[in-house]
């Protein structure tokens, strides 16, 4: 980091398991951060980088008031929250499906000309379904969307699959694979403006790391 670096960068992180894959990767290239139970920010030991710990939904909150100058997080959360930000890099880790889903012993297709889904992606779903002429009622919940068909509010759910354990322990099946969603390091326009040396240095590192993985 070059002198004129007072000030740490910002960047806001979701809590929960993508947080532990983003501090590992971190560690390859020398950023170290100490989280204590219930502190929701932290400085890197060199004060370089500050995270900010934040709710994944929320994330795209924070990044465009410029809170936090930078997030990492998935294309599915960026999706719902359509703000506006520069996609400075892909990571490797982190990618999950975004998938349809059924109770086990439905037969998909007959109500196909109308879809009930419950998701927390209601702007994904409802984009999805209508670009492929499906209309499609969309039931907005914040989580445990496997409930749903079990219980009968909606016979479909959109949501994502990473492991399939939750599907499995819930009875339910992917009826169809939507999308492939990425995690992405993302920055608010303006702070770019402001702290792009920074920002690039921060991001040659990274894009280093992940190249020495990929060669
Ligand atoms: C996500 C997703 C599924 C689960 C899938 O939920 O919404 O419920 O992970 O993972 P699996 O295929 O490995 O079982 P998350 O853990 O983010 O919690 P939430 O539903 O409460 O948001």
């Amino acid at each position: 980091m070059t002198a004129e670096a007072s000030e740490p960068l910002t960047l806001a992180l979701p809590k929960g398991r993508l947080m532990e894959q983003v501090l590992q990767f971190f560690e390859q290239f020398g950023f170290y951060f100490r989280i204590s139970r219930r502190s929701l920010t932290t400085t890197d030991s060199q004060g370089r980088l500050k995270l900010i710990l934040v709710k994944n939904t929320d994330l795209p909150v924070y990044v465009s008031h410029g809170i936090a100058g930078l997030g990492i997080c998935g294309t599915d959360v960026l999706y719902e929250s359509s703000a506006e930000f520069f996609e400075l890099h892909t990571f490797a880790f982190g990618s999950t499906r975004m998938c349809l889903a059924c109770r086990a012993d439905h037969e998909p297709g007959a109500d196909r000309r109308q879809l009930a889904v419950a998701t927390k992606f209601s702007r994904f779903t409802h984009d999805f379904f209508h670009a492929r002429g499906i209309p499609v009622q969309v039931i907005r919940l914040n989580g445990s969307v496997e409930l749903a068909p079990v219980l009968g509010l909606a016979p479909y759910i959109v949501d994502l699959v990473e492991t399939g354990t939750t599907l499995r322990a819930n009875n339910l099946k992917i009826t169809e694979d939507l999308a492939e969603i990425r995690v992405k390091l993302v920055c608010n326009p303006a702070y770019y403006k402001l702290h792009y040396r920074r920002v690039n240095e921060l991001l040659g590192a990274i894009q280093g790391v992940s190249n020495h993985e990929r060669a």
